[in-house]
């Protein structure tokens, strides 16, 4: 078991008060906080090191490339790609997913249909309708049930010959939903379709392989994983990276410039224009490491601890009601009361320093098939505690009383 008093004592942010009370913090879904040692990495790092990559023969910018290049080595092996120019450094999952989209316009053609989950971020719908605009594809929705589930036998049936590209999220970031992403992905390919894995809410609790998938695209964020914002990693298979064209033309990407014409770099270099997060990439790493030292399993046992215990005393609540209650389902409680309005409680909550996101999570297709404007919404991360959750229980007590 983690002794969790220790692992919280990793987190400077986590012995401060906020509005004058200890603050709980439970909106790990938007971004995890820091431990010190990812903290003093970044300080590290511009203290000892700091120069620009693959640029300079002199020595601090070698040390800053090793130091960038192993971390990207350090997240090959994390996520077990089979090499590691299939690792790209982007800014974010945002980014990552805009990346492939853009590629996608010189692939699809009028007619063609690209498959998006009813589950979907809007980072995850948006690219791709602007893509669809662009290339007359057609945009086709894979439905949810009254749990927040993709419906399987409904994805069965808009796969076709038809299909060019899927893109799912691995764990929905609204209702916490896992979704049965190995499945989907041998489907996908059945009707020769690539398909795209949104990792942005999955890599905080999980360890993706990206082999044992077989996913074509996986991406995800550094911030929701005890790393910095602004990094993140689009793993791409070789072959399909190879395809697509560059997504933005720039210094680094690029192997012979003329104005008659340049030609492009190899990969991971084709996709990374211009100066990246250096400190970002860097410290990625950091983070990974150090979730690997708490460990994923252990991870997986105090965030389920945590969603049972705290579904179980939400619930003892009159009038909530919860949204998404997959069967596989991760570490975040979306949820509402009879009348009373998300913002409230969450406003109510955040004076007694209880953190949580409220409103449509950017997953307005989400909260319109539910009929609701909003939620509030409690996402647990390892170094949460059951004591936490009570406090949150009696504070939204507290302010349902005040607003009914
Ligand atoms: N996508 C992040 C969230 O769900 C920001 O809160």
């Amino acid at each position: 078991m983690l002794d969790i008093q220790k692992i919280r004592a990793d987190f400077p942010i986590l012995s401060q008060k906020v509005n004058g009370k200890p603050l709980i913090y439970f909106d790990n879904g938007a971004t995890s906080q820091k431990p010190q040692v990812v903290i003093d990495a970044i300080s590290k790092y511009y203290q000892k090191i700091n120069a620009n990559i693959h640029r300079g023969v002199h020595t601090l910018s070698q040390l800053a490339t090793d130091a960038y290049e192993i971390s990207r080595g350090k997240i090959q092996n994390h996520i077990n790609a089979k090499h590691s120019h299939e690792v790209l450094f982007t800014s974010g999952t945002t980014f990552g997913i805009n990346l492939v989209a853009n590629g996608f316009a010189a692939i699809l053609k009028p007619g063609d249909e690209v498959l998006v989950s009813a589950l979907e971020h809007h980072s995850n719908i948006v690219p791709w309708q602007m893509l669809c605009e662009k290339t007359g594809a057609v945009l086709k929705v894979i439905p949810m049930n009254e749990k927040g589930e993709l419906i399987m036998a409904e994805f069965d049936k808009l796969l076709s010959k038809k299909t060019k590209i899927v893109t799912t999220n691995h764990i929905s970031n609204a209702l916490g939903t896992i979704n049965p992403i190995k499945y989907m992905i041998d489907q996908a390919h059945a009707v020769g379709a690539a398909i795209l894995i949104d990792g942005a809410q999955a890599v905080p609790h999980l360890k993706p392989d990206v082999q044992d998938l077989d996913c074509d695209f996986y991406v995800f964020s550094g911030h929701k994983m005890c790393g910095p914002t602004g990094v993140g990693i689009l793993y791409g298979k070789e072959d399909w990276l190879n395809k697509l064209p560059p997504y933005q033309g720039g210094g680094e990407m690029i192997k012979e410039v003329t104005f008659e014409k340049t030609t492009y770099a190899e990969l991971p270099h084709k996709f990374e224009a211009g100066t990246p997060n250096i400190a970002g990439g860097i410290v990625l790493g950091t983070a990974i490491d150090y979730m690997n030292g708490v460990g994923f399993e252990n991870i997986q046992k105090q965030e389920l601890e945590l969603l049972k215990y705290g579904t179980k005393r939400l619930l003892e609540i009159e009038g909530l009601k919860i949204f998404g209650t997959s069967q596989e389902k991760t570490s975040v409680i979306s949820f509402n009361i009879k009348g009373i309005h998300p913002y409230d409680i969450g406003t109510i909550i955040d004076k007694l320093g209880i953190a949580v996101r409220t409103g449509h999570h950017c997953a307005q297709p989400i909260m319109n098939y539910f009929e609701i404007p909003g939620t509030i919404r409690a996402s647990f991360s390892f170094y949460n505690t059951k004591e936490e959750i009570d406090v949150m229980v009696e504070a939204v007590k507290r302010a349902t009383l005040m607003l009914s």
